[in-house]
């Protein structure tokens, strides 16, 4: 045993990247990417100054009673939803996230969903490995095209933002909805006009879901919302399972009121809504919008940056550079 801090890493990632810390601490990597159970997690955070974390490890206040020595929690996610940051923050422990590293990869994927979708792409490849393909038919697997429909996108943050930018390239106008306004420069930019949520609901061809899950969020898009949307409308999902009441989603797909999905992201994941498997006119992905190597390196080494500079190391010291609860350092 050293005197060094301890860092623990949930899962594995990215060895090249995690020795960073191995000067500063003790480091124990999780050898296999696992579910832990609330009172393993509390067992591990017991002995630990620092731990990184990811979306499967639930940590609140329970996970940390015993957590005396620990002093951030990074987590491997923008999203946070899997933090009690009041719990955190009241027992005086950091908590970082992985903003803006994975904007463009997941705005990428959001966009290979709706295009998927619209254009069927995936369960015309199941029907070609099934061997079906005898003949090409004119009029068969016609999908929809995306110039010139409009673009709607809810939760307007900076993925939403570069979402939007790349909506130029399709001619596709943006309508958003969001808790506020964009500053006029920055709807400019993205060449995107603020709705209610009703209106963007009515008038979107495509729906993106870009905002993060909270009690607020949830079931965003339940039956009522969807009953608003054009029966030619497509949703996709990046953000969160949760913020869509899948069970209402599924039986809007089935009776085609809504005519196709694209969803990386599901309630209760990784199990799925059993009605969503049967369904040809949804394309499902296993939460891997980040998924680019280049991206999950940039999330591996911010979350590496924020550990390191609670504890005064690397170009951050002192300034961990996304830090969620920043009252904790005062
Ligand atoms: C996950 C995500 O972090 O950033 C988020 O909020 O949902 C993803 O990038 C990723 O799947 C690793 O668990």
């Amino acid at each position: 045993m050293t005197d060094k801090p301890r860092v623990w890493v949930s899962r594995p990632t990215f060895p090249g990247i995690v020795v960073r810390l191995e000067p500063h601490f003790e480091v124990t990597v999780e050898p296999e990417e696992r579910k832990f159970s609330p009172s393993e997690l509390a067992t591990r955070l017991a002995t630990q100054d620092a731990a990184i974390v990811g979306l499967k490890d639930r940590i609140g206040a329970a996970e940390i009673a015993q957590a005396t020595r620990l002093r951030i929690v990074a987590n491997l996610g923008v999203g946070y939803d899997n933090l009690d940051l009041d719990a955190l923050s009241a027992a005086g422990i950091a908590a970082s996230n992985t903003a803006d590293v994975l904007n463009e990869s997941v705005a990428d994927y959001a966009w290979a969903l709706l295009l998927g979708s619209a254009r069927r792409m995936n369960a015309a490849e199941r029907w070609l490995r099934a061997g079906h393909w005898k003949a090409t038919e004119f009029k068969a697997w016609l999908g929809t095209d995306v110039r010139g429909r409009t673009l709607g996108i809810l939760g307007m943050g900076r993925i939403g933002q570069a979402i939007a930018h790349r909506a130029v390239g399709f001619g596709m106008p943006v309508l958003y909805h969001n808790r506020s306004p964009l500053p006029e420069a920055t709807e400019r930019a993205c060449n995107a006009r603020f709705v209610d949520k009703a209106q963007l609901l009515r008038e979107s061809d495509f729906l993106m879901l870009v905002l993060p899950l909270t009690p607020q969020t949830r079931h965003a898009i339940g039956a009522p919302e969807l009953a608003l949307m054009k029966p030619t409308a497509v949703l996709v999902n990046v953000a969160r399972g949760g913020i869509v009441d899948d069970k209402a989603l599924t039986a809007a797909l089935r009776e085609r009121r809504l005519a196709a999905a694209g969803l990386d992201v599901f309630e209760g994941e990784p199990a799925l809504h059993p009605g969503l498997l049967e369904l040809d006119n949804v394309v499902l992905s296993p939460h891997i919008a980040s998924a680019s190597t280049e991206t999950r390196r940039a999330m591996t080494a911010l979350a590496v940056d924020n550990v390191l500079a609670l504890f005064g190391h690397g170009p951050h010291a002192g300034r961990p550079p996304t830090i969620l609860n920043p009252n904790v350092l005062a």
